[in-house]
């Protein structure tokens, strides 16, 4: 069944977002939580979008795999860091039940009202929001932290409904460990009172990732290592047999390994407060 986003963060244990890039990944990861019996947000970037030929093939797509495949857990189509209304506008009249509208590049105020206006959009619809708030960068920069009373006045202001502040992780491959922050996203939590998402998942050691949880994250964002795993395994699959040209064994030959590591973050996310 697709819901949107506040059906599945409901409290308890964390719920995870994987991103997809294409059919594949979309069925690898649906079939895996249906076994676990495991709700899943899937999360798709613009760029993806854009490479699966545009929104409403995603939501088409999406919506045929739980009908064929007979899905019975709770999914969230989501847009994962929207960078603009237009976006969000677009992934919600096409039928996505989430949406992320990521305008942190802008100063406060600016990102509350761009927040602001694809909220009143999207509520009227039952379309959940997600905003950013905070610096979330690479590796290869040093993490800055949301500061709490910042993170209020965006809630407060857009009425979104759940928040992503900067809190030390960071997306792609970390160089060094992440440096979270638990006693800020307790506080954020306290005082917020909404979901708070956890982006770049990967490579998050899982004792971190565990003590984040239970400082307060819902929600915890996956996309690299998924992607590492996958290729790591075609490459290896095509080494070892160099006259295979069935694109279905190729992309297949991952799927393995990318439900190795839906697993592990499913054993984490609903670990971490048992
Ligand atoms: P990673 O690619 O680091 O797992 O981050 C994913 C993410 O935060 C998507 O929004």
């Amino acid at each position: 069944m697709i819901v949107n986003m506040k059906e599945v963060l409901t409290g308890g244990t964390a719920i995870p977002q994987f991103n997809i890039n294409n059919l594949e990944w979309a069925k690898f990861i649906l079939e895996e939580c249906e076994i676990k019996k495991n709700p899943v947000i899937l999360g798709v970037s613009e760029s993806a979008i854009e490479y699966m030929g545009g929104y409403h093939v995603v939501v088409k797509m999406i919506e045929g795999l739980l009908q064929d495949l007979k899905i019975t857990i709770p999914v969230v189509v989501h847009l994962d860091h929207g960078k603009s209304y237009e976006a969000c506008l677009n992934a919600i009249n096409a039928g996505f039940t989430s949406v992320m509208i990521d305008a942190s590049n802008y100063e406060l105020n600016k990102n509350i009202r761009i927040t602001k206006s694809v909220v009143e959009y999207a509520h009227k619809r039952n379309v959940t929001v997600e905003g950013e708030i905070g610096f979330i960068g690479l590796a290869t920069t040093e993490p800055i932290y949301t500061e709490v009373k910042n993170a209020l006045k965006f809630v407060k202001e857009t009425n979104i409904d759940a928040l992503a502040p900067a809190v030390g992780s960071l997306h792609g491959l970390y160089i060094n460990e992440p440096k979270i922050n638990f006693e800020r996203i307790k506080e954020i939590k306290e005082v917020t009172k909404v979901p708070i998402v956890l982006h770049g998942g990967t490579g998050i050691p899982d004792i971190i990732l565990k003590k984040a949880i239970q400082a307060g994250i819902s929600k915890v964002n996956i996309n690299t290592a998924l992607q590492v795993t996958w290729s790591k395994e075609v490459r290896t699959f095509l080494n070892e047999n160099p006259d295979v040209y069935d694109p279905r064994k190729i992309i297949g030959s991952g799927k393995n390994s990318i439900k190795k590591v839906i697993d592990n973050y499913l054993e984490i996310l609903n670990g971490a407060n048992e």
